[in-house]
């Protein structure tokens, strides 16, 4: 019997999700998702949750290059809707579990693929590496991420960045913000000179989000080295310093407006003039600055800036979706020619400029990637490293869902005390 870890998922969760569906429209049914598709086609079952605005258009033009590559394959979105994956991550639990893996699906290099490798569910990808002479084409530290004894695991499409304050740059002006704000107390500054003039100084949406918010407070009050210290053996979560920066959070956090349903909702208000900022990943950029249908057609710099959240200047906090091959993949070969497109120059640069993302590979064309992502590019190869705590770099799935049913309680008692406590016994129970 494999290890499994469900924490926190409950079978009415579950439940909701399976009736959810996916965003690729119907599910097949049980037993044909890998089957054949219309016209004699095999299926290749792809697992994610890139349903939503900004998210899915990346996947689509990833989908395109892969049928035309291999016309007697389609592809099933097997998406399963909710920013960051939560939901998608506990279905994708339940058919792990239920040995009825879809044919390839999303995990974010770093300690949650480490998961899936312990529990056994990945096959070696190291055929595919060598085929493709792919350890050439990755940085070598990413390489380490999705690796373990010896054997690699997944192919990365992208380079995310978590640590962005986006921005409407009407409403600072309004408010008498000159500039984006570099360090936590001119943050907070800024927040209460929005406040004053009756605009949501900062929007958050689900849960998660509040997570995503609380590692860029914890990055840029700690400083690098001391927020990459926590994820390391013997880390001290009840230090003073994670006190102080957990009050920054508390105060931080006391400005923000109602909680949106999920991330796009939370990321509109600022770039249609409700809210000041927003901390989120640079997929906000793919929903901002995509053709509307996909996204939100806003002009850069007009409807919506960035900086790197305060205090974090010169830090890259990174995040990379990668696919993997499950272990008993039905359409094992489909499977195997999604990875080889994902994998590719062209797939890559096809998924990253409507994503928000930059690619993984080290030979994509630069000239595809400019405006915000022309920066990412740049602080990507300059900056000091600092892994994602809610996308899956720096702790376990069972780590993180620790540390969002204590994010979760915060919300609702705003306890920063307590808040500290969830953390260290989280840490405690988790760190390896
Ligand atoms: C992250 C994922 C990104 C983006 C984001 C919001 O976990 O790595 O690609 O999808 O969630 O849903």
């Amino acid at each position: 019997m494999r290890r499994r870890w469900l924490a926190g998922i409950t079978m009415a969760a579950l439940l909701g999700l399976a009736a959810c569906g996916g965003g690729g429209g119907t599910p097949a049914p049980s037993g044909q998702a890998s089957g054949t598709g219309g016209g004699g086609k095999q299926q290749v079952e792809v697992f994610s949750w890139w349903t939503g605005p900004g998210e899915a258009d990346g996947l689509k033009a990833m989908k395109e290059i892969f049928e035309k590559e291999n016309p007697n394959l389609t592809f099933f979105d097997a998406a399963v809707a909710g920013g960051s994956g939560d939901k998608a991550k506990a279905l994708l639990q339940s058919k792990l579990q239920a040995d009825t893996p879809p044919d390839t699906f999303q995990g974010h290099a770093g300690a949650e693929l480490l998961g899936y490798i312990k529990a056994g569910d990945l096959e070696d990808l190291t055929f595919l590496y060598d085929e493709l002479k792919l350890k050439d084409a990755f940085p070598a530290q990413l390489v380490e991420q999705i690796s373990h004894e010896g054997k690699i695991y997944s192919v990365p499409v992208n380079i995310h960045r978590s640590n962005i304050l986006w921005f409407n740059p009407s409403v600072l002006k309004e408010a008498g913000v000159a500039a984006a704000p570099k360090t936590i107390e001119e943050f907070i500054a800024a927040l209460e000179k929005v406040k004053a003039k009756g605009k949501i100084p900062l929007s958050i949406g689900s849960e998660w989000t509040v997570t995503h918010l609380m590692e860029s407070v914890l990055l840029g009050s700690l400083g690098t080295d001391a927020y990459n210290a926590l994820f390391k053996p013997g880390a001290d979560w009840g230090s003073a310093a994670v006190t102080k920066a957990l009050n920054d959070f508390a105060k931080i956090m006391s400005y923000a407006g109602d909680p949106q349903d999920d991330w796009q909702p939370a990321a509109a208000q600022v770039a249609e003039g409700q809210a000041a900022f927003n901390i989120m990943g640079d997929w906000a950029y793919g929903y901002f600055h995509n053709p509307p249908e996909g996204g939100l057609g806003k002009k850069s710099k007009t409807d919506f800036d960035w900086a790197p959240s305060p205090g974090t200047e010169g830090t890259y906090m990174w995040l990379s979706d990668s696919f993997t091959l499950p272990k008993g993949a039905k359409n094992r070969d489909g499977a195997v020619a999604w990875l080889k497109v994902a994998a590719s120059k062209e797939g890559q640069d096809a998924f990253n400029p409507k994503k928000g993302s930059i690619p993984a590979r080290k030979d994509a064309d630069a000239a595809l990637y400019t405006d915000y992502l022309g920066d990412a590019l740049k602080d990507w190869s300059s900056n000091k490293l600092a892994g994602s705590v809610q996308h899956g770099v720096a702790v376990s799935q069972p780590w993180l869902a620790s540390i969002n049913e204590s994010v979760g309680l915060f919300i609702g008692t705003k306890d920063v005390a307590a808040l500290q406590k969830g953390l260290v016994d989280a840490a405690a129970a988790n760190a390896q």
